[in-house]
């Protein structure tokens, strides 16, 4: 089957009131109430493309991915059900609610409701951010990546690359095993950390800007204990970012410059550095810190960089364009 983009994601979350500044004041989302006490996170024209529905628990919600036709959801209920996995159908609020034609849900192996929908409505409305940001990419990237820890690998490999067909963009191996993984250009929409249980660890949104990531991180410096990565850029989507502690307790990264990749032709790799400079995680064991301090540092003896990608959002000009 073929996933274009991860269209969505709700979280479960507490904390509301924190949430409200943190979405708004701090990021920039623009905020939209929602029925039954829910917070929408507008990036673009859609309603939402992050919710926040009040729990008890933190973690994926749900998560939406969008299929192209009708037809390709038909294959997705088939496939589903031939690989042993239960086929939930939609209600007509569950729909109204995404404003989707179609959806049909199932859960993967570690029990995260996944949504397979077709045909989104945007908002009437057009994106407002909550502060004078230039907005975020997403279009048909999908919001922008989510990174899950798991300690059924395996099987989540499995149900996400080989029943739904993400492609492997890279991975790691050894005392952090992790596969980045993608359903269209953006590097990677989804990645899977093997951790003793299951957790919602990022989830990173890109600014179409690079000063709305420096702006942000002046903000960030002035909360104590705010920044749980610092700046850095990292080796394998070239994301210039940081993460900063959300009101759930799981980091948000923002970013700014991730890289294309072309999912017929690329071949996947095994990473030796996360980043190529900062990202120093203060949440990290000291081992894996001095891990990957050595690796960065071993990056840089070898001169390891990247160039910027011209993607032609921005405020980016390439200079042949310009003249
Ligand atoms: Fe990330």
């Amino acid at each position: 089957m073929k996933i274009e983009e991860i269209g969505y994601l709700c979280i479960d979350a507490n904390k509301m009131d924190e949430w409200r500044t943190f979405a708004s004041d701090y990021v920039g989302f623009e905020l939209r109430a929602l029925s039954q006490g829910c917070l929408g996170l507008r990036m673009d024209d859609y309603e939402w493309r992050m919710k926040l529905r009040p729990s008890d628990r933190t973690g994926v919600g749900f998560m939406g991915m969008k299929v192209e036709t009708v037809e390709a959801l038909a294959t997705v209920r088939a496939e589903m059900g031939a690989a042993g996995f239960q086929v939930n159908e939609s209600t007509a609020q569950e729909r109204a609610d995404r404003r989707v034609a179609h959806m049909v849900w199932v859960y993967d192996p570690d029990g995260n409701r996944i949504e397979f929908f077709v045909n989104r409505a945007v908002d009437e409305v057009a994106f407002n951010p909550g502060r004078p940001i230039g907005g975020f990419r997403t279009g048909n990237l999908g919001f922008g990546h989510i990174v899950l820890g798991t300690p059924r690998l395996e099987e989540m490999e499995k149900f996400y690359m080989k029943l739904l067909g993400f492609g492997l963009s890279d991975y790691m191996t050894g005392n952090i095993e992790v596969r980045f993984i993608h359903a269209n250009e953006r590097h990677h929409s989804l990645a899977l950390v093997k951790t003793p249980a299951r957790f919602l660890h990022h989830v990173m949104v890109e600014y179409k800007h690079m000063d709305d990531v420096g702006r942000l991180y002046d903000k960030a410096l002035l909360v104590p204990g705010m920044i749980q990565t610092s700046l850095g850029r990292h080796s394998n989507d070239h994301v210039l970012s940081f993460y900063s502690k959300t009101p759930g307790g799981f980091l948000l990264e923002t970013g700014w410059g991730g890289r294309s990749v072309d999912p017929a032709t690329w071949k996947s790799y095994e990473m030796d550095c996360m980043s190529y400079w900062g990202h120093e995680r203060s949440w990290e064991t000291p081992e894996n810190q001095l891990k990957q301090r050595e690796q960065r540092e071993a990056a840089g003896a070898k001169g390891l960089r990247a160039p910027v990608e011209v993607n032609g959002e921005g405020g980016f000009v390439s200079r042949d364009a310009a003249i």
